[in-house]
Formats: C-alpha cells, sequence, structure tokens
C-alpha cells in the first residue's frame, strides 16, 4: 500500500509520503516539495542502515543532478550532543550547502532530530528532507518539525543527561516513509516503534485505533506489509492532525502536549545507567520501550488521581505485553531520586511537573502540578523502590 498524509500548516504545509519502495522516488518528491532539484545537499546517514540501500539512495539522488555530502552518524542518546551538531554544521559548510540546499535525514530518531536542527540553524535555516527508517521515526519522530540534541550538564551535583534540552521548531518539507527499510532493523528496534505507536492510540480521541491495533498486533509484529503500511498511516495521520492544531505546543490543556503522555516518566528513566526492560535480558532502554513503561506510569498516576477507569490499565498492559514492549524496569532508582530528576525535565512548567493523564480509551487530559502521590503511584507501577 502507499498513502500520502498532509501536515496541514499553511505555508509550512508538506506530505508525509508513506510506502513500501517510497524511496525509489525520493529525488523527483524533492524536487516537487522544493521547487527544483537541489544543486547539492547534505545526505546525514544513520549507520544501522545496510551500504547497499545508502548507495542506491545517494546514487539516485545524484544521478538527478544533486552534489551530495555525506555525514555519519552512529546514533545513540549521548551522540545526539552539541558536539555531534557541531560537527555536521562543519560538513553543510564543507559541503557549501547554500540557503536553497535541504539537509536531507536518513535515517532512526536520532539521525532526524539532529539533521533537523542543524537545518534549522545552519544559515539561518535551510530546507531539511526527512527520511524516517525505523518504525519510532515513521509514526513520530520524523513528523511535526520538533528538532534537537541533548545537553549534558551539572545538575545537583552530578552530570545529567537533559533530553531535548536544546533545539528548534523546523517543520520539513517533505517525509518519506519507505516501510521496506524496517526490514533491515533489530526485532527491539522496531518493537521499540509500537510504543509510541500505542500512545498515539491512546490519545486519538476514540476507541478504534487501539481497537484496530489490538486485532492486528500478530500481523504487525510478524511485519505484513498491509498492516505495517496501515499502523504508520494511522498514526502519522493521528499525529499531523495534532501538530495542525497547535503546532508549537503552545494550548495549555490538551493539543500538542497529549504526545508527552507517558514522557515525564520516559525522559526520567531512560539514560540512566543500568536500568533495563523488567524481565528481559536486554541492557539499557530503548526510548519507545522507555515511553511503553512510562504509558504504564502514567496509568497508575491517573488512577491514583480517580482520572483512568480500572479497565484500562490491564487492557494498555495487555496490549504492550502483546507487542513484545517492556511494562516496568529493572534497576530503577529510589522513587525520590526519580522525583527530583523529573522536576529538572524540561516538561516541568515554571518548575511545576506536568502529566498527561489517561481518561479513557483514546483519551487523555493534562494535569499541571499533580500530587506527589500520584507520580509516586506510577513510579511504583513500573518497580521504583
Ligand atoms: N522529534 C520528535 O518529535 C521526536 C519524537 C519521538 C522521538 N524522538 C527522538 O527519537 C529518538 C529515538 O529514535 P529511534 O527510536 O528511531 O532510535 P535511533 O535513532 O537510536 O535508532 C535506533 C537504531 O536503529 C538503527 N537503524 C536505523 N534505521 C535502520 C535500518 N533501516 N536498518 C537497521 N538499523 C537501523 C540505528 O542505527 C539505531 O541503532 C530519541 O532520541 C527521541 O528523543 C523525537
Amino acid at each position: 500500500m502507499s498513502a500520502s498524509v498532509r501536515v496541514e500548516l499553511g505555508e509550512r504545509a508538506y506530505d508525509v509520503r508513506i510506502g513500501a519502495g517510497a524511496l525509489g522516488s525520493l529525488a523527483s518528491n524533492i524536487r516537487d516539495a522544493l521547487g527544483a532539484t537541489p544543486a547539492r545537499a547534505l545526505l546525514v546517514i544513520d549507520r544501522g542502515i545496510p551500504h547497499e540501500r545508502v548507495d542506491r539512495i545517494a546514487g539516485e539522488l545524484e544521478r538527478a543532478g544533486t552534489i551530495l555530502t555525506r555525514a555519519q552518524v552512529d546514533p545513540s542518546e549521548q551522540i545526539k550532543s552539541l558536539e555531534t551538531y557541531g560537527r555536521l554544521l562543519e560538513s553543510a559548510a564543507q559541503a557549501r550547502l547554500e540557503r536553497t540546499d535541504p539537509v536531507i535525514a536518513l535515517g532512526g530518531g536520532i539521525v532526524g532530530d539532529l539533521g533537523g536542527f542543524v537545518a534549522a540553524t545552519y544559515r539561518r535555516a535551510v530546507p531539511v528532507i526527512q527520511a524516517p527508517t525505523t518504525l519510532l521515526s515513521m509514526v513520530d519522530a520524523s513528523v511535526g518539525g520538533k528538532t534537537g540534541v541533548n545537553l549534558s550538564s551539572e545538575l545537583g551535583g552530578r552530570r545529567r543527561l537533559l533530553k531535548n534540552f536544546v533545539g528548534a521548531f523546523h517543520q520539513p518539507r517533505l517525509v518519506v516513509a519507505d516501510t521496506n527499510m524496517l526490514a533491515s532493523l533489530e526485532a527491539r528496534v522496531f518493537r521499540a516503534g509500537l510504543g509510541e505507536c500505542v500512545k498515539h492510540a491512546m490519545i486519538s480521541g476514540s476507541d478504534e485505533l487501539l481497537s484496530w491495533t489490538e486485532t492486528n498486533a500478530d500481523a504487525i509484529l510478524s511485519h505484513d506489509a498491509a498492516a505495517v503500511g496501515e499502523l504508520v498511516s494511522r498514526s502519522v495521520t493521528l499525529k499531523a492532525r495534532v501538530v495542525a492544531g497547535d503546532e508549537r505546543e503552545t494550548q495549555a490543556d490538551g493539543g500538542r502536549a497529549l504526545l508527552n503522555l507517558g514522557h515525564t516518566f520516559a525522559h526520567a528513566i531512560e539514560t540512566l545507567d543500568g536500568v533495563s526492560p523488567r524481565g528481559s535480558d536486554e541492557q539499557g532502554l530503548q526510548h519507545g520501550e522507555a515511553v511503553a513503561i512510562g504509558l504504564v506510569a502514567a496509568l497508575a498516576s491517573g488512577e491514583a488521581l480517580g482520572m483512568a477507569p480500572p479497565e484500562l490499565a490491564p487492557r494498555i498492559r495487555a496490549l504492550l505485553e502483546r507487542l513484545g514492549l517492556p511494562t516496568g524496569a529493572a534497576g530503577l532508582p529510589r522513587a525520590d531520586d526519580l522525583m527530583s530528576a523529573m522536576i529538572d525535565d524540561k516538561k516541568t512548567v515554571g518548575g511545576r511537573l506536568r502529566l498527561i493523564v489517561p481518561t479513557g480509551a483514546g483519551q487523555a487530559r493534562v494535569v499541571q502540578d499533580p500530587p506527589d502521590s500520584a507520580v509516586r503511584a506510577g513510579l511504583a507501577a513500573i518497580g521504583a523502590p
């Protein structure tokens, strides 16, 4: 299947092209989106993508007449940094990119966030084309224009990695999600993307996307092309709608903030040393795994606040487990320590904590300054001592 979803943002509107083999027409899609074939481009490449695929994509762009400069990134939250950003800016300068020449981010969410931020700031902004190659970046990170890097900083006497602390809104001119790229993903990385898909279903406004995901879980896990294509296009449609309604996350109650469901908890735990998915031999946490765990915490907080109906948490847990996602973490620090880390998180507004709380199937609300007891209930549910 192939689909195109329009992100309706007035003069910044753009298309998300989704389908098996969609990158085969990247050059012509770029020409249509930019109005001309660019003379030059910086191709930021995720080291995880098989070389032959990269060569094929780069070759097509060069044959169309674009002089490409390639820059490789070996993704991790540690290298999503100001240093890597600086190195990529230098590559853009060495490539002699002009104001109309794009950065093309070919990779997962880390490459997309880095490439987008370089494009947002190099010579006060050049176009960015997002070519996401993980499930997570297809359904979430590549759409919506949030770009940036983590900041390593001394806080409270210890060095912390502050997620996405430095960044800019910079909408892509085009997103091309080629679902064939998912074939080479490690199974764990593919599953992690499903964490954001479940999050989208939980804020979609109705039960429909949640029920659809439950019905199609097996087909999705077995990489059934039709099911995965539909999953990506349903998820992107939801994200596009939310972003179009609140591009810069300025609505106080709802809007784009709802996309942070699970993230206050996820950001607090995902970069901690020694934390891993509960009940598994895997080390560390993928972002999407941390989001899945964060969803469980948000549900428990919601129950403690009397806002989440009691049948919702078991239903979501069952879905996450079926999708092979963790519902708790091993090696978590004490709840007190985690709470102070959460206060430092950038999602604190005016020094207060903000939680997104599920209130029904497909429904969620923003809670400013939640009581400590509700946050503790969330942390206890995911295994914090
Ligand atoms: N900007 C946003 O709105 C937004 C939204 C959600 C998440 N994010 C960010 O996205 C990041 C997570 O992204 P991610 O989950 O894609 O992780 P990632 O970018 O770390 O990629 C995961 C792994 O997959 C590998 N990989 C990528 N494409 C591949 C392919 N086709 N074949 C084989 N391996 C491949 C990468 O090399 C990496 O090892 C986080 O930093 C998160 O903060 C941003």
